[in-house]
C-alpha cells in the first residue's frame, strides 16, 4: 500500500507523470494558525517536545495545501538539547547554545538521557500517522553531524563557522569525537523515528557549503555515510534524503558516496547539471528559490515549469532550495502546488 504513495515512489527511483511536492519549513511562522498555537507554549524546545501541539503543527500545512509529504515538526537542535547541552531560542535572535570548545565541554555531554528526552517526538510521529491522509508520506529528520556541530561549537548561527573550522584544523581528534557522538545519537534518534512511524528521513546539512574542500569528506560525506549505512542495515526499505546545502561541486561526490536515496539541491545549483552529475539511481529534490515563492505570480510559475521540464523523465521531488521564508503569503503555496498539479 505504502508503495503507492507518490513521494515514496520517487524516492525509490520511479519517475512519475505527477511530480510529488513538499516544502522545507512548510510548517512555521508564515502560517497564522502556526503563530496562534506557538503563542501557547513558552519556549520553542518545550513547543517541539509537546506532542499535542507538535502533531497539530505538523498537520497544519497538510490540511491547507495538497502536499505529498508532511515533515515532522521538531528542530535539529533537539539532539544537542537531549545530549545535555543548554539550548535556548530567543525571540528574533535564533538559537543560543553554551558553546563546546574543549575536551571538558565535550565530556559533559552524554547519550544517557537521549531516548527519554526525545520520547515526546515519537508520540508526535504516532499522532501524525494516525491522522495523515493515506497518500501523504511522513518525513522524519535530523540535522547532519557537521551542521549540528557548528551550532554546538559556535553557540549560535549566523557566524562564519570560524570556531568550527578552527577545531577541525587544530583539534582534529576532538572534532572527530564530537562528530562520532553525533553520528551515534543521530542513528538512534532516526531509528526511533522510523520505529514510531516515519516513512522517509531527511538529513539537513544546511551549512555543508562552509566546509573547506579538503575536509568535506571527513566532516560531511563520511559521517553521513555511516548514518545511512547503519539505518539501511536496520530499515532497508526506508528512503533517506540528504541535503548538503551549497555543497556546489561536491554534490556529485556526496550523491555517489553517502548511500542516500535522494539529494536535496539548493537554488544556487543548476538542476540540469545535477541531472548529469548525480547517478541515476539517486532521486533529486529541489530547488525553487524561496524568494520566488514569496514573489509568486508569473515569475514563480515560469521558473516552476522550467524546473519540471528540466527533470522530466528523472525521479524528481519538487521542493524549495531552502526553507519557506517567514513573509511568504500562504496563498502563494496554494498557487504553486496547484500549478505543479496542473503541469502533470
Ligand atoms: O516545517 C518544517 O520544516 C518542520 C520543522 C523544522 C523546524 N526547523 C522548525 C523551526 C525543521 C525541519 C527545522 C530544521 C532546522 N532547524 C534547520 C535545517 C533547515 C534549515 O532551515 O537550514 C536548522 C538550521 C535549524 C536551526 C534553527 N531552528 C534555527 C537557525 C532557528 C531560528 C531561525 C528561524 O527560522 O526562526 C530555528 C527555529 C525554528 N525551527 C522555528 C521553526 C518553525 C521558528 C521558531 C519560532 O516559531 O519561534
Amino acid at each position: 500500500m505504502s508503495a503507492s504513495k507518490p513521494l515514496l515512489r520517487a524516492l525509490r527511483g520511479e519517475s512519475q507523470e505527477r511530480t510529488p511536492v513538499w516544502l522545507m519549513r512548510q510548517a512555521g511562522r508564515y502560517l497564522p494558525e502556526y503563530r496562534a498555537l506557538r503563542a501557547k507554549a513558552t519556549g520553542f524546545v518545550e513547543f517541539c517536545l509537546n506532542p499535542e501541539l507538535a502533531t497539530e503543527v505538523t498537520l497544519q500545512p497538510v490540511r491547507r495545501f495538497d502536499l505529498d509529504g508532511a515533515i515532522l515538526f521538531a528542530d535539529i537542535l533537539l539532539v544537542p538539547h537531549a545530549l545535555g547541552q543548554r539550548v535556548e531560542f530567543r525571540d528574533g535572535e535564533g538559537p543560543r547554545l553554551e558553546p563546546i570548545r574543549d575536551a571538558e565541554d565535550l565530556a559533559e555531554l552524554s547519550e544517557r538521557l537521549l531516548h527519554e528526552t526525545l520520547a515526546p517526538v515519537m508520540e508526535t510521529i504516532k499522532g501524525v500517522r494516525a491522522e495523515l491522509p493515506p497518500e501523504t508520506t511522513l518525513i522524519g529528520f535530523a540535522g547532519a553531524p557537521w551542521t549540528v556541530a557548528t551550532y554546538m561549537i559556535e553557540g549560535c548561527g549566523g557566524t562564519d563557522y570560524e570556531h568550527s573550522r578552527r577545531m577541525m584544523w587544530s583539534q582534529p581528534e576532538l572534532f572527530g569525537e564530537l562528530i562520532d557522538l553525533l553520528v551515534d545519537a543521530t542513528i538512534s534518534y532516526l531509528g526511533a523515528q522510523v520505529e514510531a512511524g516515519a516513512e522517509a528521513l531527511q538529513l539537513f546539512d544546511s551549512w555543508a557549503g562552509a566546509v573547506p574542500a579538503a575536509l568535506f569528506e571527513r566532516a560531511v560525506v563520511a559521517p553521513t555515510a555511516r548514518i545511512v549505512e547503519a539505518l539501511k542495515s536496520r530499515f532497508p526499505h526506508v528512503p533517506i534524503i540528504g541535503f548538503p546545502r551549497a555543497a556546489s561541486l561536491q554534490l556529485a561526490h556526496y550523491a555517489a558516496q553517502t548511500g542516500v536515496n535522494a539529494v536535496g539541491v539548493d537554488h544556487m545549483t543548476d538542476l540540469a547539471s545535477v541531472a548529469v552529475a548525480v547517478p541515476r539511481r539517486v532521486a533529486v529534490q529541489g530547488n525553487l528559490d524561496p524568494v520566488l515563492l514569496l514573489v509568486g505570480g508569473q515569475a514563480m510559475r515560469d521558473e516552476t515549469r522550467r524546473l519540471l521540464t528540466t527533470m522530466k523523465g528523472r525521479p524528481f521531488i519538487f521542493n524549495l532550495g531552502h526553507g519557506v521564508l517567514q513573509p511568504t503569503p500562504p496563498e502563494h503555496v496554494t498557487e504553486l502546488v496547484s500549478f505543479i498539479r496542473s503541469s502533470a
